[in-house]
């Protein structure tokens, strides 16, 4: 089974839960209170940190961790093994509760309170490491497939469906360069090509942030760069968050500007360009090592 599609959509998910669908348009015509849900980006913030604290038999795995990333942003997360990485990312999507610290989606949504399918429901999308898609089902229906598990979407969609989830599945094949694949086994794709299905069915799913763990790992070199436009032309649709080791794949996404982030012993060591960063005493001490 595909961990992706049920983490984000339990089939038996309770019906009773405040956090469901929260994109569904009635609730949104509401006026400017703060309604549980809805993503409430209005001070420009996409996802906060703040002291984060989690401990593992009393080993410190995140120690403190602050950090805030901007609506829109493409945040590249870099640091030594060990240093917390995967662990924040299992705070953000409701995997792992933190000891202490505030961990916010937009304003509002407090994701210490959601359980793991309510905060993908609310939005967030989390690419593992090794692709997990339908092999057996073609591209084309790995995509659909993971558009029918957005259920809210879904739901509201039904009536017009065919026009309407046709010109979306398109367009992901698109923005992940598979259209001439759409019709190939999901199994006989290379292991880039899956990579970027996998991305493609997370998109389907229309998530405010994307968390990506190590994606380039196993990949030819061409297929890292292929992924870094992909990322590039995703830029702005959706808040993305990316760890990696790979320092060409980095500096493809961060370029001259963009901000990234190095961590450390569960908390963050420097911040700022990546040509900025690398010039760090601590941070070359403690991870570019020379
Ligand atoms: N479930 C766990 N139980 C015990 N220790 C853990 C667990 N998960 C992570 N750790 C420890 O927490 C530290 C941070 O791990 P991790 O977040 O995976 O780092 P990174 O992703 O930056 O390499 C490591 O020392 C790791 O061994
Ligand atoms: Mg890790």
């Amino acid at each position: 089974m595909n961990r992706i599609v049920l983490a984000s959509a339990p089939l038996n998910h309770d019906s009773s839960d405040a956090f469901d669908q929260p994109t569904l348009s009635g609730v949104a015509k509401m006026g400017h209170v703060a309604l549980p849900g809805v993503i409430d980006t209005s001070h420009g913030t996409i996802l906060y940190l703040e002291d984060v604290t989690v401990s593992f038999d009393g080993f410190r795995a995140l120690n403190k961790l602050t950090l805030s990333i901007d609506v829109g942003e493409l945040r590249c997360v870099i640091g030594p093994n060990g240093a917390g990485k995967t662990t924040m990312m299992d705070v953000i999507t409701g995997k792992t509760e933190p000891d202490s610290g505030k961990v916010f989606l937009g304003q509002t949504l407090n994701l210490t309170r959601m359980n793991e399918p309510a905060i993908a429901r609310a939005g967030i999308g989390r690419k593992f490491q090794k692709p997990t898609v339908f092999e057996q089902h073609p591209v084309w229906e790995n995509l659909e497939l993971a558009m029918k598990a957005d259920k809210g979407w879904f739901a509201t969609l039904r009536a017009r469906l065919d026009r309407e989830a046709q010109a979306k599945i398109e367009e992901t094949l698109e923005v992940i360069r598979l259209e001439s694949d759409a019709r190939r086994l999901a199994g006989e794709l290379s292991h880039g090509q899956k990579q970027r299905l996998e991305i493609g069915m997370l998109l389907m799913q229309r998530p405010a942030l994307l968390l990506l763990d190590e994606p380039v790992a196993g990949m030819t070199d061409d297929e890292t760069m292929e992924l870094a436009a992909l990322l590039n032309r995703l830029r702005g649709s959706c808040s993305m968050m990316v760890v990696e080791h790979d320092m060409e794949f980095v500096a493809a996404l961060a370029g001259a500007t963009g901000r990234v982030t190095v961590m450390a012993e569960g908390t963050v060591l420097a911040d700022g360009t990546l040509e900025d960063v690398k010039r760090e005493e601590a941070v070359i001490e403690s991870y570019l090592g020379r």
